[in-house]
């Protein structure tokens, strides 16, 4: 069976803020994607709020009937929001002030015992934790040893390839690591720049089972509309499948 596909919405709020307006509203997208068969709603409340509002996570948490999961940084601040909002799954993600994207996975590694406590804290409130990190075995390894169950592992390097050698090596990482994640018993999902057209490959990762894409789909929205962004990548995702038979 194909991956499932959780919607980023950030890029909505993104042209809300661009007006500092009330529309386009995230969680009127949020809704729109379910009803044209996203499995879950992603997005990232970042610490400078650049895009979504501490309203809209309370808002999307009433709205989301699938599944929220919200990426943040490890901070105070951002696990008592958690606490309060008690998404479905929190993705660990790097932030660095002035990025115009995340631009790598968490160094789990480096930073092991941090994540460590900012893990344990969050399992104490019954919230699921996620590491966003790199495709690499010693960030699979940490992120085993820091006690998630879940991973998502960055497409990024794989998204950007300009040669096929470079698209090659990116993926084969990506398998190599889905594969030593699954086998250390992880979910693991994946992304970061997947499109329509580069996301068949992976969704073909057996081990990948959940698929986080985001400024893609709101890229296309803008012109063909949310539903049929949405389910023209759940379309490129499900040509997985015929690789399965
Ligand atoms: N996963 C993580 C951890 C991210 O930070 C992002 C970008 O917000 C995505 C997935 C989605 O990436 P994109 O917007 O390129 O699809």
């Amino acid at each position: 069976m194909s991956a499932s596909l959780s919607v980023n919405i950030d890029h909505v709020a993104t042209v809300r803020q661009a007006r500092r307006a009330a529309e386009p509203d995230p969680v009127a997208a949020a809704v729109l994607c379910d009803l044209a068969g996203a499995d879950g709603i992603t997005c990232h409340l970042r610490g400078d709020r650049r895009h979504i509002q501490d309203d809209d996570l309370h808002r999307l948490r009433q709205v989301v009937t699938t599944r929220l999961n919200v990426e943040m940084a490890a901070t105070d601040e951002m696990l008592a929001i958690a606490r309060k909002v008690r998404p479905d799954l929190v993705t660990l993600v790097p932030e660095r002030p002035g990025e115009v994207t995340t631009e790598g996975g968490i160094d789990a590694a480096k930073n092991r015992r941090r994540l460590e406590r900012h893990v344990a804290a969050l399992r104490r409130s019954r919230i699921p934790a996620s590491l966003f990190i790199d495709p690499e075995p010693d960030q699979v390894d940490a992120a085993v040893a820091i006690g998630v169950e879940t991973i998502e592992l960055n497409t990024n390097a794989y998204s950007i390839a300009t040669t096929a050698a470079d698209e090659a090596a990116a993926y084969d990482a990506l398998v190599a690591a889905a594969c030593r994640a699954a086998e250390r018993g992880l979910t693991v999902a994946a992304g970061h720049g997947l499109t329509v057209r580069n996301v068949t490959p992976i969704a073909e990762i057996p081990e990948i089972i959940e698929l986080n894409i985001g400024h893609s789909i709101i890229a296309r929205a803008v012109l063909i509309g949310i539903e049929r962004a949405v389910r023209e990548i759940r379309e490129a995702i499900a040509r997985a499948d015929v690789a399965f038979e």
